[in-house]
């Protein structure tokens, strides 16, 4: 996606900021994930919370991939855009009762279950529905993920899945439940994982809990090992896609698999992080005794990421000619707060009041995380093509 002139022109007619998805992008990134993973007779669920803009769905949901969910919401939505229920999942640790009645009435794939009291409430309402409910239990496998603490889910000290202290008394609980369907073990360890030594550790743990499923003579039919696979966010352009090959291939080389069992992945980041950028304009400038500031139109109610997770993304000026000298900018959006900063001594071609801003690899919990602090304005975006 380059950002040059001929952008600059057709941004120039559009209000800021607004978020700009390359369609073609996206379409090429899903099409390798669903090469790769259909090689190896995977199964991928998108998950919705890295974006649930509706065009971006509507591509996903063209291309065959099912859904992940995190809420009711989710569910609905998934099924309004026309993902079938046979393939969405729906996880989180706190899914209230009306959310659960939601998705048992739309008889969706599986629920991943993080708590044994969870089970008992699902086959509670289960019963009042007159349904049977599919089930996955989320185990908590304690493998470290390597990446920034808040997208780290698979610690013993996470909040996340059914501790692996308790699987003996969730094995016991599973079969009293009359009106709970078994299917599978789910795993998610984090998020923005670059290190693909943390997933062969994932495929180590994951082993060894089918296998003490198996020993005591359950059938695990379904293995989800969840999302977390990341994105360059340094150099955007030099990998827009992931190496989704290299990734898969890590599961398919150490995950032990017996006939007819299925592997899903619940990938939100890679497969739409690089399609999306951030696109604003500069509104003031000023320089201090120690800093030179670019005051954006975007801030952190656009895009969260530097501010909660001091997480970098590339900045660069649109259309800029390559011989206007740079200088080196903290570049910081308008809310009041002094974490509404998208980057520090960020160098950059010297910039004046209406050059306009990228900021890149924002497809993935971007738009998703605005909020309305300040009483912005609702986010805009727009589309390639
Ligand atoms: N499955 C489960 C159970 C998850 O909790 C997540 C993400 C995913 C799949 C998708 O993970 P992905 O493939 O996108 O890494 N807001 C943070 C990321 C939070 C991720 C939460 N869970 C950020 O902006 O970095």
């Amino acid at each position: 996606m380059i950002f040059d002139k001929d952008k600059l022109s057709i941004f120039n007619k559009e209000e800021t900021p607004f978020y700009y998805y390359d369609i073609e992008l996206l379409e090429r990134t899903l099409d390798a994930a669903k090469s790769a993973a259909d090689k190896r007779n995977f199964h991928i669920h998108y998950a919705l919370k890295a974006n649930f803009n509706d065009r971006i769905l509507a591509v996903i949901q063209s291309k065959g991939f099912g859904a992940d969910c995190v809420s009711g919401n989710e569910v609905q939505k998934a099924i309004d855009v026309g993902f079938p229920a046979s393939q969405i999942t729906f996880a989180g640790v706190g899914k209230s009762d009306k959310e659960i009645s939601t998705a048992l009435r739309h008889n969706i794939f599986a629920f991943n279950v993080e708590s044994i009291q969870e089970l008992e409430v699902i086959n509670e309402l289960a019963i009042k529905e007159g349904v049977k409910a599919n089930v996955s239990l989320r185990i908590n496998p304690n493998v470290d993920a390597n990446t920034h603490h808040y997208i780290t889910t698979g610690l013993d000290e996470n909040k996340f899945g059914v501790p692996n202290t308790e699987l003996e008394k969730a094995a016991s609980v599973l079969e009293d439940c009359t009106h709970i369907n078994l299917v599978g073990l789910h795993f998610h360890v984090g998020s923005q994982i670059l290190d693909l030594e943390v997933f062969k550790n994932l495929c180590i743990k994951v082993n060894q809990w089918k296998g003490w499923f198996e020993d005591r003579g359950i059938t695990i039919k379904v293995i989800n090992v969840g999302g977390g696979l990341g994105v360059d966010y340094n150099q955007p352009d030099n990998h827009p896609i992931p190496d989704f090959e290299s990734y898969f291939d890590v599961f398919d080389k150490f995950l032990d698999r017996t006939a007819g069992q299925e592997v899903h992945f619940e990938l939100g980041r890679a497969l739409v992080a690089q399609c999306g950028s951030l696109i604003s304009r500069v509104l003031y400038t000023k320089s201090g005794a120690k800093k030179n500031f670019l005051i954006l139109d975007a801030g952190m109610t656009e895009l969260m990421r530097p501010a909660l997770y001091q997480a970098y993304h590339k900045i660069e000026r649109i259309g800029a000619d390559e011989n206007v000298p740079k200088l080196h900018y903290d570049v910081v959006g308008p809310i009041c707060e002094s974490s509404d900063s998208f980057g520090k001594d960020i160098e950059l071609p010297i910039s004046n009041r209406g050059d306009m801003i990228a900021i890149r690899t924002a497809g993935a919990y971007g738009e998703v995380m605005a909020s309305r602090y300040n009483l912005r304005e609702e986010i805009r975006y727009f589309y390639s093509e």
